[in-house]
């Protein structure tokens, strides 16, 4: 049985068609309406999420199948102490495959030790995010033609944010890849992220404060949100959390052809007036999210 925990689970191979899967339903929609018929996908959602939680759901309507789930752990039995494991256990008697997200780093891999059917990682505290980079891999290949030869800025909080971790990695094995880390010095790329990821891959990139200074030279500029719930004091999250905010004025020196990508939801760092810069990718992005997903859903649970 396959479990998504980590986006190293999937090769590139394995990427490369779930990336065509995902262009071939855009394409013919109705060709795929009744694959999952009969199948459940239940979202166990210990943390909050909108676009994760929906796209998962909507994608497997869309296929077929149906739902069931919780959005909040204090509805379901966790808030009585029960533990992952026998959430995870149990849940498995009633679907065939199960997306989760939890605040704990490991959650997920602990989880899938203990299941009889497939877990997708929904992303798991400030650790990994899969299909979040499936779901940039699909917008960026879309927009850019390619996965390979790209400077791609990273920019916010890269300390954090789980995207951007899972992001790098999935990165770092094309040809090409340059990274540009644009971050304050308290939210800096982890150093198992630059050592283990980047440069053991030979992958070129360099850290920086500011936004401006290599924006020139990007193809992608992925903003992120600075992850407050993840602070251990609020000052600091106060003092950090407008440190980026880009606007059309700041995009004047960018590339014609940049996409500007962001797994949202945004609070600040992205200014509103950058929403009809057609370079503005973001909620195409999320789109792609539930495409991609549907890719995902049909390939774990072994259906052509
Ligand atoms: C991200 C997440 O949950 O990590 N959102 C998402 O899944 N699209 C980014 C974030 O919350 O900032």
């Amino acid at each position: 049985m396959k479990h998504l925990i980590d986006i190293k689970d999937l090769s590139v191979e394995e990427i490369d068609d779930l990336i065509k899967v995902a262009n071939d339903i855009i394409a013919n929609k109705e060709k795929y309406s009744h694959k999952c018929d009969g199948k459940k996908l239940a979202t166990l959602f210990f943390e909050p999420s909108t676009r994760t939680r929906l796209s998962f759901e909507a994608a497997m309507l869309e296929l077929g199948g149906s739902v069931l789930g919780f959005s909040e752990s204090s509805s379901s039995s966790v808030s009585k102490g029960e533990s992952v494991a026998d959430t995870i256990r149990v849940v498995g008697c009633y679907s065939d495959i199960i997306a989760m997200r939890h605040p704990k780093e490991g959650a997920p891999l602990v989880a899938c030790e203990k299941s009889t059917v497939p877990i997708i990682n929904a992303g798991d505290g400030g650790h990994n995010h899969p299909t979040q980079t499936l779901t940039d891999l699909l917008t960026i290949s879309r927009e850019k033609g390619r996965l390979n030869n790209l400077t791609i800025g990273l920019c916010g909080d890269l300390k954090f944010g789980r995207t951007v971790h899972s992001l790098a990695t999935a990165m770092s094995r094309y040809s090409g890849i340059k990274f540009v880390l644009i971050s304050p010095d308290e939210l800096k790329m982890p150093d198992y992220i630059k050592k283990n990821v980047l440069e053991k891959n030979n992958i070129e990139y360099c850290e920086t404060k500011s936004i401006e200074e290599h924006l020139p030279e990007l193809d992608i500029l992925y903003m992120t949100r600075v992850q407050k719930e993840r602070f251990f004091n609020e000052d600091d999250y106060v003092r950090l959390k407008d440190y980026y905010i880009l606007n059309k004025a700041k995009l004047e020196n960018a590339k014609k052809d940049l996409s500007i990508l962001h797994p949202l939801p945004r609070v600040n760092e992205i200014s509103t007036d950058v929403d009809d810069d057609p370079r503005a990718k973001y909620f195409e992005q999320a789109l792609c999210g539930k495409y991609i997903r549907m890719a995902l859903i049909l390939n774990m649970l072994g259906i052509k």
